[in-house]
């Protein structure tokens, strides 16, 4: 009986695959009940139990004269650590990216994902190797319940990609942004280096930014935003993640219990500590779950840039740094190589557990 579930499952989930046109596909085929493949159960929601309580609104953090006066940046370093602690999650505002710059880069990825579906047809895939990639669900053969959303991946890290490789709609913005991102990226590597005590260059060197990832995410109008989620809860691989988001909300996260929004601020950039910074710091700073709900309204972009190492390298390993262990505090965590970490990342998929747990001590 539950091999023949299975098997209509599996061919469920194959003739999804092969349409090459993601979620969005299903919402062109003006579809009013999404396929039983992206139900959640009923529990996923009775969590939803939303907090307004104003002490609960994720930090707020200026980077105004970050470079230019030496008490403002030890104001900044003081509220990331702080952040990174309680929530794993802080808001930038004045990061120095330009603002018309992201509003270009959220119409790109509109214009990517809602152009002629035979461009990214082209480009479909479920390898997240190949340097530029459009793909649905990079766990869609996992048990869990699809998600509402597709997603355009650049590895940035691939020094193969030309400018030409991009598709035409988006082929000036992305490589723009990506510099930016880039760039913000390495300010916070700093930041969170010194916010642990350690030396600004410290996280640089261990070379937290050499396999980084940017993830194009298009969350399509649900018929039915109460059955499913645009992205179910849980953490990043990665050491932090720098997020874009644009006005339409959804985002929230997973903080004492309670699922918290993060509100949309135009000019912010969320960023959020990933798994295996919460591994090399030995839990003093927190990887946070965090979800996406799906509505009925319009379309959401993100656009997501994962700082993590060079997944190629089996040489380099992670874990606890050794600057911040002692006899008190001795290593929670076994040493991984990065890709090890994704590896067992990704066969897991998003069932709402951590992965950390499979590299306690
Ligand atoms: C992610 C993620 C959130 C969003 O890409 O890991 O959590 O708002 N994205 O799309
Ligand atoms: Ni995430």
């Amino acid at each position: 009986m539950s091999t023949t579930t299975d098997e209509i499952r599996l061919h469920e989930l194959k003739a999804f695959d092969e349409t090459k046109a993601g979620v969005k596909g299903l919402v062109d085929q003006g579809i009013l009940k999404i396929p039983t493949l992206f139900h959640n159960p009923p529990h996923k929601f009775s969590k939803a139990t939303n907090s307004t309580k104003k002490t609960h609104t994720i930090p707020v953090i200026d980077f105004t004269n970050i470079g230019k006066d030496p008490n403002a940046r030890q104001e900044i370093i003081s509220k990331v650590r702080e952040a990174s602690e309680t929530w794993g999650f802080f808001q930038v505002i004045n990061h120095g990216i330009p603002l018309n710059l992201l509003e270009d880069m959220k119409d790109g990825v509109i214009r990517f994902h809602e152009q002629d579906s035979e461009v990214k047809k082209e480009m479909y895939s479920r390898d997240l190797t190949k340097p530029l990639v459009f793909t649905s669900n990079f766990d869609l053969y996992s048990p869990a319940p699809l998600n509402w959303g597709d997603t355009f991946a650049w590895d940035m890290a691939s020094n193969t990609t030309k400018p030409e490789d991009f598709p035409v709609v988006c082929r000036d913005i992305i490589p723009e942004y990506g510099r930016h991102v880039m760039k913000l990226g390495m300010e916070l590597l700093e930041l969170v280096s010194e916010a642990l005590g350690l030396d600004p260059n410290h996280l640089k060197d261990m070379d937290c930014y050499k396999g980084n990832m940017l993830l194009c995410h298009y969350y399509p109008p649900c018929p039915e935003p109460e059955l499913t989620m645009g992205t179910a809860g849980h953490c990043d691989a990665t050491f932090l993640t720098v997020l874009l988001q644009d006005h339409i909300g959804g985002l929230q996260i997973h903080h004492q219990d309670k699922w918290i929004d993060v509100p949309p601020i135009p000019e912010a950039l969320v960023v959020n500590i990933g798994d295996v910074m919460q591994l090399i710091t030995n839990d003093r700073f927190k990887s946070a779950e965090h979800r996406v709900l799906a509505n009925n309204i319009a379309p959401r972009v993100s656009v997501a840039c994962f700082f993590r190492a060079d997944l190629r390298s089996q040489e380099k390993l992670y874990g606890p740094i050794k600057e911040l262990l002692s006899e008190d505090n001795p290593p929670r965590y076994r040493e991984t190589s990065f890709a090890d970490f994704v590896a067992y990342f990704n066969a897991k998929g998003l069932d709402g557990t951590s992965a950390l747990q499979h590299f306690k001590l």
